[in-house]
């Protein structure tokens, strides 16, 4: 029997099989094999830049489906694999300069007022690999899928720390994991703080919550089962995954994830990282999803789609997005989905004309707060916070 005839493949694919070292693979493997490696590719999920610890982001275009994402395309960041937990012996401790340090299980946690939040995460890194057109960069080498939009639902950390009883002298809420991260130093938990002024906030703006469940179902594992921080408008390293542990402090916690991570520098030497500050707010930020990089585009008008996130601060909102043909010298509106929350991204589309001469196509976008995405982002060692104007090199036929 003849086989089926094949799904059509998305154009990049198949230049990526007619490019380079792909054209000797596909001369030693049937082509009826090719085309069915080639669909479960593209009905993946998520891609997985590591598989070991689970680190992967969404094809693109699945993101903008739906202001929400779902959760199967939500991206995952783990410094570790997942830990086991039993939801039924879990006990979540509150401890540090309190006057009530306490343990909570999740019953005890329901009791608080559970309220539902919906949050944009993006990781720092989102967008890594582009830095390495100017120097390698080390790390998961993210594209620009590391962010997703989830209903989050829990008690708010205000809530349960005004239960602990917080005291004066309280300036950071530090919180830990239940992972177990190898290092060369040993072995040490995820975590992270925030000061206490956005601990605390909850009237207006949704501040921390305690989330247990995500998108309406409780947390999946990847993303932190069975209770984790949420903190809208900081970059995702701050919602810490399967919490154990919060403790009050009068500084910023010492866990490395927090005292030499998460920071730009140029350098990585030990007075870099101990100059630099702890990255709190994620910047704005607007990506391209439709068409895909290296797509062959018709010379004509063509749809752009995409996402674009206003900075992390307090009351920011997406002010205008903007496409480019021409290497940015002019700039057109595009159009901006209605879904929008505070700290969260929203949907855009747009329209741009394609001629023989057209290289890529830009999109960049300004908020209420007065930031903007640069033409340029200064390289840094880690690779984080790359939010230029977004580029999506095309081919046109
Ligand atoms: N929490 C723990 N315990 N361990 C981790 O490795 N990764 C952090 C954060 N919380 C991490 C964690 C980072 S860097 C990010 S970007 C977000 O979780 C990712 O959350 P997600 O995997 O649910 O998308």
């Amino acid at each position: 029997m003849q086989p089926k005839e094949p799904m059509p493949l998305s154009v990049s694919r198949r230049q990526l099989l007619i490019a380079g070292g792909g054209l000797v693979v596909a001369s030693a493997i049937p082509t009826s094999q090719l085309w069915a490696q080639e669909k479960n590719e593209e009905e993946k999920d998520l891609i997985f830049r590591t598989d070991d610890p689970r680190n992967g982001e969404p094809k693109l275009n699945d993101l903008v489906h739906s202001w929400i994402t779902p959760t199967k395309h939500f991206y995952v960041r783990s410094h570790a694999p997942n830990p086991s937990i039993d939801p039924q012996q879990f006990q979540l401790k509150i401890e540090g300069k309190v006057r009530k340090p306490f343990t909570i299980s999740l019953a005890g946690l329901m009791k608080f007022k559970q309220h539902t939040v919906t949050a944009t995460l993006t990781c720092a890194g989102n967008r890594r690999a582009e830095f390495n057109r100017e120097g390698k960069v080390g790390g998961v080498q993210w594209g620009a899928g590391a962010i997703g939009n989830a209903i989050w639902r829990g008690p708010s950390l205000a809530d349960v720390l005004r239960s602990a009883g917080v005291t004066e002298s309280a300036k950071h809420v530090w919180f830990e994991g239940l992972d177990q991260i190898e290092r060369s130093d040993g072995v040490i938990p995820f975590g992270a703080s925030i000061p206490i002024e956005k601990a605390m906030q909850n009237k207006n703006l949704p501040g921390a919550l305690l989330a247990h469940q995500m998108n309406g179902a409780p947390l999946p594992a990847d993303h932190g089962f069975p209770l984790r921080t949420v903190v809208p408008g900081y970059i995702g390293a701050r919602s810490v995954k399967w919490l154990g542990k919060i403790i009050v402090s009068d500084r910023p916690s010492t866990n490395h994830y927090v005292a030499t991570a998460y920071k730009i520098v140029k350098k990585t030497d030990a007075i870099d990282w101990r100059e630099a500050g702890p990255i709190y707010r994620f910047p704005i930020n607007a990506v391209t999803c439709t068409p895909a990089q290296k797509s062959q585009v018709a010379v004509g008008n063509i749809e752009l789609t995409g996402y674009v996130l206003p900075s992390g601060d307090s009351g920011a909102t997406v002010e205008r997005v903007e496409l480019s043909n021409d290497g940015g010298r002019t700039w057109v509106a595009a159009e901006l989905g209605n879904d929008e929350s505070p700290y969260c991204w929203r949907l855009w589309k747009g329209q741009l004309s394609v001629n023989a001469d057209t290289k890529a196509l830009m999109v960049r976008a300004r908020d209420s707060a007065g930031n903007f995405m640069p033409g340029r982002v200064p390289w840094n060692a880690k690779g984080y916070l790359q939010n230029s104007w977004y580029r999506t090199r095309v081919e046109v036929q």
